[in-house]
């Protein structure tokens, strides 16, 4: 079991809305534990960059802010989990987002904790607006505390993602609450919930998740 920097976990997953910061303190704590963050929305896109079958069935369901197929998802987070870099533990972020994806994970992999992040629906439209990506490293940040369009990291002018588009932010928020709120209830019976309301700076939610990790 990993034993990082006080934190003790060692499977954990980050579920929450679009825009609730998944993907941001998920790599926080992949780079403090030393362990993978198992991004099933990058791993896409990785398959659209390289024009894979894959990728090209995903990216038109992205695009509409549509699922990807639960057996597709699996496939690929099955795959993944059998490289040697998996062995110490994983951050699943993204990941699973449907019951059939937490019933499929289950069998595959034990999970330690589940972080809920909240965030109220009307505040996800402004973060997605103000959402930059780097094209070249992947790296997220957001206008209201960039100082240009470089990337922090390697320089590359960020870029807005084509799924943040207001109206595809609001399907992605209905297709969220239909098929994914209920996996709360499913990791809350089984006494995994850690709840955090990731409604404020990035440092004062990274302390949260933090603290609830330990
Ligand atoms: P994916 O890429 O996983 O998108 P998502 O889940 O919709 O989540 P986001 O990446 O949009 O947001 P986030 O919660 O990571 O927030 P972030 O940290 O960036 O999936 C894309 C698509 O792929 C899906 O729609 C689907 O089609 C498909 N897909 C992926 N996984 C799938 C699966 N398992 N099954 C089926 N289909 C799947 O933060 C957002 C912004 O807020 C940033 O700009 C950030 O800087 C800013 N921000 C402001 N304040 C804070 C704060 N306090 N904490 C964190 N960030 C903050």
């Amino acid at each position: 079991m990993s034993k990082r920097k006080g934190m003790t976990m060692r499977n954990i997953i980050f579920l929450g809305p679009p825009g609730s910061g998944k993907g941001t303190h998920a790599e926080k704590i992949s780079q403090a534990m030393g362990i993978p963050r198992l991004s099933t929305g990058d791993m896409l896109r990785e398959n659209i960059k390289k024009g894979t079958q894959l990728g090209t069935t995903a990216q038109r369901l992205m695009d509409a802010g549509q699922l990807v197929p639960d057996e597709v998802i699996i496939g690929m987070i099955r795959e993944r989990l059998e490289q040697p870099d998996c062995a110490g533990g994983v951050i699943f972020d993204g990941f699973p987002r449907t019951l059939a994806q937490a019933e499929a994970l289950k069998e595959i992999a034990s999970i330690d904790a589940v972080v809920n992040m909240t965030i109220a629906d009307e505040r996800i439209a402004e973060r997605m607006s103000g959402r930059r990506v780097c094209p070249a490293c992947g790296n997220t940040s957001h206008t209201d505390w960039m100082e240009d369009a470089g990337c922090p990291s390697c320089g590359t002018e960020m870029v807005q993602r084509k799924d943040d588009a207001p109206e595809t932010v609001l399907e992605r928020l209905r297709v969220y609450h239909a098929q994914t709120k209920p996996l709360i209830d499913y990791y809350a019976a089984q006494n995994l919930l850690r709840t955090v309301d990731t409604d404020g700076p990035v440092q004062q939610t990274e302390a949260k998740v933090r603290e609830a990790l330990r």
